[in-house]
C-alpha cells in the first residue's frame, strides 16, 4: 500500500512510534552502530523552494540509512519548465523509492502524492510542515520526557505552515497549545477545528500580554515565510509587540523552553539573546530533523 506523510494527520496513529524509532536509531548510530536500514534504496528531493536544513538532513539521513538521496532543485529539472506535475510524479516513481518534495503550494503536493505510485513526503509546503514538527515533538520528548498535558504556546505568524502542524501536531500529542497573532494572522479554522477533536485546550488570541504563563515551551517562526516576501514592510509593523523576549521568556514555566524552526531573524520574531540562551533548543531542533526523518523514512519503506 502506498503511504505518504503530507500533513501531520497522516501520522495520527503512529506519532509516537515514529519518535520512538528515530530516539532509537539515533541512540544506535551515536553508539557506533550500523543502521543501514534501507540499503540501495533511493530518495529523491524536489525542491520548489531554498532550504539548508531539510536538504542536508534528509541527504545525510539518507545515507546513515545505506541509501542514496538526489537533489532535484526545479531550477534545473523540467518541472520547472512546464512539465506536468502528474508526469514528473509517474516517471519519479519507475526511478527512486521515495520522494521529498519542498512545495510552493498544498495542492502541488497533493497532486504529486495523488500521481506518484511510491510515498512521498512533505517537506514544507505553503500550509505545513510535518518533518519539522515531528522532529520538535522528539526534541520535546527528549527534553520533557512525555508529551501529554505540556502547554505550548507559539507567538507570531498563526497563519503559516508550523503553526497550521503544530495545532495538528500538539493535538495529536496531547499538548495544550495556544497560538498568540495578530487578528490578521490567525490560523486557518480547519487547523483550529481539527486540533480541538483531540481534546486538548486550544487557544487563538491576539493578546501578547500574560500569554506565556504556565508554558512549558514557547516558540516562533520568522513572520515573512517564503513566498511572502512581498509583503515585508507591512509584516514588520504589524507583528511589532510580537518578539520574545526576556519578559516573555521569564513569564514562563521556570523550566520552559524555546524553540525556533529556523532561519531565525534576530529582533523581529526573537531576541538573539534568548534564541542563543540557556532555555533554547533550536540546534537540537535542528539536529533531529535528521533523526525523526531517519524514523519516518524507514516507516514508510518498511
Ligand atoms: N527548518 C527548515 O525547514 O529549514 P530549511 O528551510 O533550511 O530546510
Ligand atoms: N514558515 C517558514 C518555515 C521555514 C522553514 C517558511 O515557510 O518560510
Amino acid at each position: 500500500m502506498k503511504q505518504y506523510l503530507i500533513s501531520m494527520l497522516d501520522v495520527k496513529n503512529n506519532l509516537e512510534e515514529i519518535i520512538d524509532l528515530g530516539i532509537n536509531l539515533k541512540n544506535k548510530s551515536k553508539n557506533g552502530e550500523s543502521i543501514e536500514l534501507l540499503k540501495g534504496k533511493t530518495l529523491g528531493m524536489i525542491f520548489e523552494k531554498s532550504s539548508t536544513r531539510t536538504r542536508v538532513s534528509f541527504e545525510v539521513g539518507m545515507s546513515k540509512l545505506g541509501g542514496h538521496a538526489i537533489f532535484l532543485s526545479t531550477n534545473d529539472i523540467q518541472l520547472g519548465r512546464g512539465e506536468t506535475i502528474e508526469d514528473t510524479a509517474l516517471v519519479l516513481s519507475r526511478y527512486v523509492d521515495l520522494i521529498m518534495y519542498r512545495a510552493k503550494s498544498n495542492e502541488a503536493m497533493k497532486e504529486l502524492a495523488e500521481h506518484a505510485t511510491i510515498p512521498v513526503i512533505n517537506g514544507l509546503d505553503d500550509k505545513e510542515h510535518p518533518c519539522q514538527v515531528i522532529s520538535d515533538l522528539m526534541t520535546i520528548k527528549e527534553q520533557k520526557e512525555s508529551l501529554k498535558g505540556l502547554n505550548f504556546v507559539y507567538l507570531g505568524d498563526g497563519n503559516n505552515n508550523m503553526a497550521h502542524s503544530y495545532l495538528l501536531g500538539c493535538g495529536i500529542a496531547g499538548i495544550n497549545i495556544k497560538i498568540v497573532s495578530p487578528k490578521k494572522y490567525l490560523p486557518e479554522q480547519y487547523y483550529v477545528d481539527e486540533a480541538k477533536k483531540f481534546g486538548v485546550n486550544v487557544e487563538i488570541t491576539d493578546k501578547v500580554e500574560d500569554s506565556t504563563k504556565d508554558a512549558d515551551i514557547i516558540a516562533t517562526d520568522t513572520w515573512i515565510s517564503m513566498g511572502d516576501e512581498s509583503e515585508k514592510n507591512a509584516r514588520i509593523e504589524e507583528f511589532k509587540g510580537y518578539t520574545i523576549d526576556d519578559k516573555l521568556m521569564k513569564l514562563a514555566n521556570p523550566d520552559a523552553i524555546f524553540m525556533h524552526c529556523l532561519p531565525a531573524y534576530y529582533g523581529y520574531e526573537v531576541t538573539k539573546e534568548i534564541a542563543h540562551g540557556t532555555q533554547s533548543v533550536i540546534f537540537d531542533e535542528a539536529e533531529n530533523r535528521l533523526w525523526a526523518q531517519i524514523g519516518i523514512m524507514v516507516t514508510l519503506l518498511k
